[in-house]
């Protein structure tokens, strides 16, 4: 049996990163406000059909939908944003306080064509905040992010910032847009053919090349904003200069997914061949309310966690695991009975144990001390114990010591805490 085309495991060799980032990541979090949310990996098809957007690929062609025994429609989450959006109206999260913040990760689903850094399930770290229309939240996450991947020892990676405007000013930007089309509708591919009428905005996003060549020097959302949008942005901007945050303007930059309005960003590197984007978010102020919840402006991004991950290991980034402390080696039946005894207890006080149960011969236990780096090892031998003793060996300078077996755990406690 093999895993799935686009899955994967992550295995244990690999998690010292993972974990690394994880710890960062919450840390940072926590320290600005967020609270972690778990919400599950499975929702009603309409929630993320709705949010999402009917005409973006993600809905069109990448979704794991399935209808279960009793005929509901069911999709794998290929996002957070929707569900975290649904949870918050579910629970009435905004009674306790107008200001909400929350952080998630979590496996995302996405039938997408498998390459680096792009998996059917991956992985995302996610951020959200409600209730706060000001800009200098805006800039706060875009800070966020920045900081949390300078922490995490990253370089190479770019901010592109956008404004997508509102519902004041889209019509206007979609004017342009069409207007500029003009005689090249012709040379859209048969998608954005469909999705002039319905969300011209998202042939921007497509990938297809002759689209691309029919959109060069189309017009941009940023030069088509209302004032208020446009204060927003400049606000944004300035903000994240103040601050220092390297940024610049991209004006291409729309997103895949439809819920955005104004700000709109990326964080990109070059290290992954196609797979640019190592996080994505933006404003969302429409989405809790067309999903049923009172009028909420919201905000949020997600890292890729798996493409992170990558971009560590590209730079070579290492995280040493947790190191031995003792290893214990017993030879003979009553050497490992105590041994068993030892080994629960000083784990139990936070001494990193671990010992043999096989019954292998002293070599074989001694091979293994070095192959695990243990930098003590404990030799339960049987003439040791029949003197109630047992020894202390230091693997770095070979240097031996005879314990008490009545005092042994306290010994060894004071002696490798
Ligand atoms: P997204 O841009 O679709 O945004 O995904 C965010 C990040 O997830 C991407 O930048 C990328 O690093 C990673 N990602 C996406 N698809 C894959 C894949 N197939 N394999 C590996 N990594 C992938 C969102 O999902 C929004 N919910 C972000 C957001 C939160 N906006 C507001 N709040």
């Amino acid at each position: 049996m093999q895993t799935i085309r686009g899955f994967r495991d992550i295995l244990p060799e690999q998690i010292p990163l993972w974990q690394r980032v994880e710890k960062e990541a919450s840390y940072l979090f926590e320290s600005f406000g967020y609270s972690e949310i778990r919400i599950p990996v499975l929702e009603k098809t309409a929630l993320f059909a709705r949010s999402i957007g009917e005409t973006t690929d993600i809905v069109e062609k990448e979704m794991y939908t399935f209808e279960d025994r009793k005929g509901d429609k069911l999709t794998l989450r290929p996002e957070a944003t929707a569900s975290i959006c649904r949870s918050y109206i579910q629970h009435k999260l905004y009674a306790t306080d107008p200001v909400r913040k929350f952080y998630l990760t979590g496996p995302m689903f996405r039938r997408e064509r498998p390459q680096k850094g792009r998996y059917r399930q991956f992985y995302q770290i996610d951020a959200e905040v409600f209730g706060v229309e000001s800009a200098y939240i805006d800039s706060e996450l875009i800070f966020l992010l920045n900081e949390l991947f300078k922490r995490l020892g990253l370089t190479g990676l770019s901010a592109h910032v956008n404004s997508l405007g509102c519902p004041e000013c889209r019509p206007g930007f979609q004017k342009a847009l069409l207007d500029f089309l003009g005689e090249r509708k012709e040379a859209l591919c048969e998608n954005c053919q469909r999705r002039i009428k319905k969300n011209p905005l998202r042939i921007l996003d497509c990938k297809v090349e002759t689209c691309k060549q029919a959109l060069e020097g189309a017009p941009a959302t940023v030069d088509h904003l209302c004032s208020a949008c446009d204060d927003h942005f400049a606000i944004v901007c300035a903000s994240l200069e103040k601050q220092g945050v390297k940024f610049h303007v991209d004006k291409t930059l729309v997103r895949g997914l439809d819920y955005y309005t104004r700000t709109a960003w990326e964080i990109q590197t070059t290290a992954l061949g196609a797979q640019s984007a190592v996080a994505g978010g933006g404003r969302y102020d429409r989405l809790v309310e067309e999903l049923g919840g009172p009028p909420t402006p919201a905000i949020g991004f997600a890292i890729g966690f798996d493409r992170l991950v990558e971009v560590m290991e590209q730079l070579e980034i290492q995280v040493q695991p947790r190191e031995m402390d003792l290893y214990i080696l017993p030879l003979g039946d009553a050497a490992l009975e105590k041994a068993y005894h030892w080994s629960c207890e000083l784990n139990r006080q936070g001494i990193r144990t671990e010992t043999d149960f096989r019954g292998k011969s002293m070599k074989a236990l001694m091979k293994r001390a070095n192959k695990l780096n243990a930098p003590f090892v404990l030799i339960v031998g049987e003439n040791e114990l029949a003197e109630n003793q047992v020894i202390l060996r230091n693997m770095e300078t070979k240097e031996q010591i005879s314990l008490d077996i009545d005092t042994l755990i306290p010994e060894l406690t004071k002696r490798l805490k």
